[in-house]
């Protein structure tokens, strides 16, 4: 038998442990301040980042051999989570006696995230529970609205960063809008480039999601687990338009309430602030006990951008994401990759 390390429960417990913000060591809160990073929201889970700690500031890098060119051509995803993990340490910062603030910076070696931070009385705002506390569910939700007070916290999100969140209530928004999920699902799902970069993306058991500690472990899909050797020969037949169509719409039509993204422009700066505002997002609706997941075929079939954008009034721009909002279940939560692993130590 192969030594397949720690168990699955046991790297969940340790990866999504409450923060540690007693030591002021300055490499221990810059270290936790990774590792609350990496519990951002990113798409397939791929982690594309490498983190560089700084004296006054951490450095947040794309890892373009994390890249997925299929779903994510022009790395839009990789630079939106990029903007996510910047988000968890803004957030967290006041906990350990900072404020930081994040902005696109471009060096010698490419452009990146910098969230710099200095010494800030401490505000008493708390995001950390939130922090350890989000997930995507991709659950049925069981179709009871968002109270007014949560849908107007939750569509002032973006504000002061120029990204518009647009929250679709009535059952004609909805309804137009689940019509563009589904034909985005459909395309997808048909498209031979996509299926295959999406499997070499899943983990079928908790076994093989604990060996890579990356990637979208079946279970938090809510679909079976099984060896991965027979779940990869049986995934051709089953992950079929009729039934991935099948199990979305249910999910769709248990959701009252879809917020569409819209960035300020569509470069890799404007990206990072729609990344920031999501997972702003997505902690504000974590406090509110409103459950949140991604559905974003109509940004990531091009095809369907342009209808989506007239749906929110923004025909000028790109829409970015759709999210659902609702109330649901949770679903088993997905790994990290150990703080270590992405940490680039510089020496000094
Ligand atoms: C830019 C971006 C795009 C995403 N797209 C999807 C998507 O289309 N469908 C989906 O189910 N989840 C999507 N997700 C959610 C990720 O799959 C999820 O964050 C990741 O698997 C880690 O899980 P967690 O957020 O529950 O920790 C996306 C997340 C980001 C940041």
């Amino acid at each position: 038998m192969p030594d397949c390390g720690p168990n699955h429960a046991t790297l969940l417990r340790d990866v999504w442990r409450p923060p540690e913000v007693r030591s002021t060591a300055l490499r221990s809160v810059l270290d936790e301040l990774v590792r609350l990073a990496t519990l951002a929201a990113n798409s397939h889970n791929s982690q594309p980042w490498h983190f560089r700690c700084r004296e006054g500031s951490v450095e947040i890098r794309p890892d373009f051999a994390r890249r997925l060119p299929v779903v994510d051509a022009d790395d839009h995803h990789l630079w939106v989570s990029l903007g996510c993990a910047a988000a968890n340490i803004v957030e967290a910062a006041p906990a350990f006696g900072l404020s930081g603030e994040a902005r696109m910076r471009e060096g010698p070696d490419g452009s990146h995230v910098q969230v710099a931070l200095a010494p800030a009385p401490d505000t008493g705002e708390r995001s950390l529970e939130a922090i350890v506390g989000r997930q995507c569910a991709r659950s049925t939700y069981d179709g009871r609205p968002l109270e007014a007070t949560a849908a107007r916290i939750l569509a002032g999100t973006g504000r002061e960063s120029g990204v518009d969140v647009d929250l679709l209530v009535t059952p004609e928004h909805r309804s137009a809008l689940s019509e563009l999920i589904i034909r985005g699902n459909a395309t997808q799902v048909a498209d031979t480039r996509f299926r295959k970069e999406l499997e070499s993306w899943l983990r079928f058991n908790a076994s093989h999601a604990a060996q890579t500690r990356d990637g979208l472990f079946t279970g938090c899909l809510g679909a079976p687990t099984a060896p991965a050797f027979l779940a990869r020969m049986f995934f051709d037949g089953s992950f079929t338009v009729e039934r991935e169509n099948e199990r979305l719409r249910a999910q769709l039509d248990s959701t009252p309430a879809f917020a569409v993204v819209t960035g300020p422009e569509a470069t890799p700066a404007g990206w990072v602030a729609v990344g920031l505002a999501v997972q702003r997002l997505a902690l504000a609706a974590t406090r509110l006990d409103v459950a949140h997941a991604h559905v974003n075929q109509p940004v990531e079939v091009a095809a369907l951008r342009g209808q989506l954008a007239k749906l929110v009034g923004h025909e000028d721009r790109r829409p970015d994401l759709v999210l659902r909002l609702g109330h649901g279940p949770p679903m088993p939560r997905s790994l990290r990759r150990p703080t270590e692993d992405v940490i680039e130590r510089s020496g000094g």
